[in-house]
């Protein structure tokens, strides 16, 4: 059996080294009743909007088998668990706690707790209560409070118990694919709603922070973000122009603000109309510290100019090709987190998410998924490589612990490196679950 492998003498065997593996709320816990219904739930019943019309009433029934997935997580030996709560769970529709649903994820972590298992909490992974959405959703900015408010909730009830809590996952896929163009949640397109909806989320973030500081001053607080690393289709100098624009259209346009409290220049080249509305002290809010920051890296991604002083996305080019049509690219993930950190004053990192597709064949009850350990293997080491260029880099969470809802191409595609029967929830660990597991035995 293939197995992971990183140099004798690297920072990532160090027992300080953190390994986790990563799902989130709506994508895994099934149990639809016992919530309020989300952005998520509304859009999976939109014809086409889901490619195998499924939806998230089921999935793999975590919250019925939650106790049977801790043992799962505990016997890979990680470290940490990245897990998200469903906002609709622990919150009603006055704005007041629901004590089962907030029990729930009490007792997960409690459960976590007395294995040894670190608990990376995300507040918010999309599945933004319905309600909100009728009252405009992340275009309006009383939403940004109403996260503050249900981030007090929700850190007050779980506590220090939880080693971090990350406000957002990916506010680039809330905005841009959810508000900009359509294809996730709610489902509304155009550019200036794209825009707003990013610096609601931004500010929902700063606002979060300024509760967090409070309610759990010793848990380590930040945000997740995703990166695709921009490369241009050619070296001429109108592609180079385009890769720039659209890093920071697309990847900068959330880390920026953190950081510097400004967003990119790309903003000037947009219409008056299109550009967000933004209060005085916003930026200020938005750009409080982190204690760390998030990286979730699957792909590259390639543009080329459109000839008018904007870049157009181009289709890949290299192979080989996970089951999402996603390049793997290992060496684009050690340059993303190379560049960030020689441009930008960062704050820790951990890489929150990482891992692939791939169309995984059962053969007599195994699942040799050598792709996905290849896959796993190079980016490792991607990331061992960026530690060796200074990057600060504290731990690594595999996508996924198991396969799930896979948004907009519903239970077709499989991230996890447990296997998950839908028919019958089985879990089967897959050999990239045994190879990471083999990793983690095989620390100082
Ligand atoms: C990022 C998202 O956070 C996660 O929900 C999704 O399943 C993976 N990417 C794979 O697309």
């Amino acid at each position: 059996m293939p197995k992971l492998t990183l140099p004798t003498e690297s920072k990532m065997l160090q027992r300080d080294f953190i390994y986790g593996v990563a799902t989130s709320s709506f994508q895994i816990e099934g149990a639809r009743a016992a919530r309020l219904p989300c952005i998520w739930d509304t859009f999976c019943r939109q014809p086409g909007a889901i490619v195998d019309g499924s939806h998230g009433d089921v999935a793999c029934e975590h919250i019925a088998r939650w106790q049977q997935d801790v043992e799962l997580i505990a016997n890979l030996g990680v470290d940490a668990y990245r897990l998200s709560i469903a906002w609709g769970r622990v919150m009603d529709e006055r704005g007041q706690p629901n004590q089962e649903g907030i029990r729930f994820y009490q007792n997960l972590v409690a459960a976590l707790t007395a294995h040894g298992i670190k608990v990376f909490v995300t507040l918010y992974h999309w599945d933004l209560p319905q309600y909100l959405e009728d009252q405009g959703g992340w275009l309006n900015r009383q939403t940004a409070y109403a996260f503050a408010e249900y981030a007090d909730v929700i850190s007050q009830a779980l506590g220090e118990q939880v080693y971090s809590y990350a406000t957002l996952n990916e506010p680039f896929c809330s905005a841009y694919l959810g508000y900009e163009v359509g294809i996730h949640a709610p489902g509304k397109k155009g550019q200036r709603y794209g825009r707003q909806a990013a610096h609601h989320l931004l500010l929902a973030h700063g606002l979060a922070m300024q509760v967090l500081r409070r309610t759990v001053p010793s848990s380590e607080c930040g945000i997740v973000l995703n990166f695709s690393t921009a490369y241009g289709a050619s070296s001429s100098a109108a592609d180079t122009h385009a890769a720039q624009l659209a890093d920071q259209y697309h990847n900068l346009w959330y880390l920026q603000p953190l950081l510097e409290g400004r967003y990119p220049d790309v903003l000037t080249l947009l219409p008056e109309d299109v550009r967000p509305e933004i209060g005085a002290d916003d930026m200020a809010i938005i750009s409080a510290k982190n204690d760390f920051i998030g990286i979730n890296y699957y792909t590259r991604a390639v543009f080329a100019s459109d000839g008018k002083g904007w870049f157009v996305q181009c289709e890949p080019t290299k192979t080989p090709l996970t089951a999402m049509g996603w390049e793997v690219v290992p060496e684009a993930f050690e340059k993303l987190l190379v560049d960030l950190h020689q441009r930008f004053s960062l704050p820790p990192l951990y890489i929150t998410e990482n891992g692939a597709a791939f169309d995984d064949q059962i053969v007599d009850g195994a699942i040799y998924d050598k792709p996905r350990i290849d896959y796993f293997n190079s980016h490792l080491n991607a990331v061992h490589n960026a530690i060796e260029q200074g990057v600060n880099i504290r731990g690594y969470f595999a996508w996924s612990l198991m396969d799930n809802f896979e948004w907009a191409l519903g239970y077709s595609k499989r991230f996890g490196i447990v296997h998950v029967d839908y028919h019958t929830q089985q879990r089967t660990l897959k050999h990239s679950a045994l190879a990471y597991k083999g990793l983690l035995e095989n620390r100082l």
